[in-house]
């Protein structure tokens, strides 16, 4: 910051006021140095290095990003654009390792599927528009997206058979559920979450017990405050972008995904189509579907990376493809629960 004030005030400002007085002006912005990006970056972002040997080893892999992000949007070959984001100085591998945590995939438990026989589907759904979806939550340094996803699908069934949105809490999912390996920070799944909700016979409200993107030790005294309860939840129909539709046209849906590839990483806007594999490592919230003008169907999906990422924290990704499995395994291993 103080480099930029400097140069502000030195160079700047004369040139400002003579151009203050005109009544168009249009200051052509000098190329930044990568390191003057960096700088502007770690401003924007608030990363602060303890000291200057891993400033160094943060600004090449910043460097190494930034030139993978304009490359690909550069070539423009795709239906997304990557961004420079706040995970711009962090490889793949230390992104991966701080952020996802679904564990690996589970054998698939058959449950009902109560919308089995729905027809007449609409054609776009968007959950945010009916007040079911809260605001982007941003789940830090903590691999708890399975509680970000468990609970934001909660979130959903609760205004639906409420008619209340209430901000629920991930936090009581990290330090109290600890149904079969579900480890908080250390990563869980969705199902096992809802499974918590059900049998704790309710969640607290995220003002009662808010987030710490750390493991901690179970409030028991909050444990009993209850602001939503769920009876139970469901499966659905595996490896079916039609089962999930079905879902999906109904409430929020937890879903898992395949989130390990620097395109996602850099995901900032479009209908996402990969890269990306199968390898499910990361939970998620279907909160719509829809079709953009020019024909390509898309999963709206909530994120829990803060709204620096991708559309303002969503991605559309890619719907109805060839696979199976849906964009990224979608289709693999979604639950939601019920009121
Ligand atoms: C769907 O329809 C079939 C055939 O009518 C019926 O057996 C099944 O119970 C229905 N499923 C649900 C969830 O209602």
């Amino acid at each position: 910051m103080a480099f930029l004030i400097a140069k502000l005030s030195i160079f700047t400002l004369p040139i400002l006021s003579i151009l203050a007085t005109q009544t168009t002006c249009r200051v052509v912005p000098e190329k930044l140095s990568m390191l003057e990006r960096h700088e502007q970056w770690m401003v924007r972002y608030g990363r602060v290095y303890k000291d200057n040997e891993e400033r160094v080893i943060h600004f090449k892999i910043f460097k190494d990003n930034v030139e993978f992000i304009e490359a690909f949007n550069e070539a423009g070959t795709r239906s997304y654009k990557l961004g420079i984001n706040a995970f711009a100085d962090q490889t793949n591998d230390e992104f991966k390792a701080a952020r996802n945590g679904l564990k690996v995939h589970k054998l698939p438990k058959i449950t009902s599927f109560r919308y089995e026989n729905m027809s007449a589907l609409p054609s776009s759904m968007d959950w945010r528009k009916k007040g079911a979806v809260t605001p982007i939550k941003d789940q830090g340094q903590c691999g708890s997206c399975w509680a970000f996803s468990a609970i934001a699908a909660t979130e959903g069934i609760n205004q639906l058979s409420t008619g209340k949105l209430i901000s629920l809490s991930e936090q009581e999912i990290v330090d109290c559920d600890k149904t079969s390996q579900d480890q908080g920070c250390g990563g869980g799944y969705m199902e096992d979450a809802f499974e918590f909700i059900t049998k704790n016979k309710g969640i607290a409200a995220e003002s009662t017990y808010p987030y710490k993107a750390a493991n901690g030790i179970c409030n028991k005294n909050e444990e009993t405050s209850h602001a939503a309860e769920i009876s139970g939840y469901e499966k659905v129909p595996i490896n079916s972008e039609k089962a999930l539709l079905k879902a999906v046209a109904n409430q929020p849906v937890s879903v898992s995904i395949d989130a390990g590839e620097m395109d996602f990483q850099f995901y900032s806007s479009g209908v996402f189509t990969g890269e990306c594999g199968t390898d499910l490592d990361h939970g998620v919230t279907a909160v719509g579907f829809g079709e953009t003008a020019d024909g390509k169907k898309y999963w709206l999906v909530k994120n829990s990376w803060g709204t620096s990422w991708g559309e303002e924290g969503y991605i559309r990704m890619e719907r109805d493809v060839s696979a199976k499995q849906g964009i990224c395994g979608i289709a693999m291993d979604s639950s939601y629960p019920i009121a």
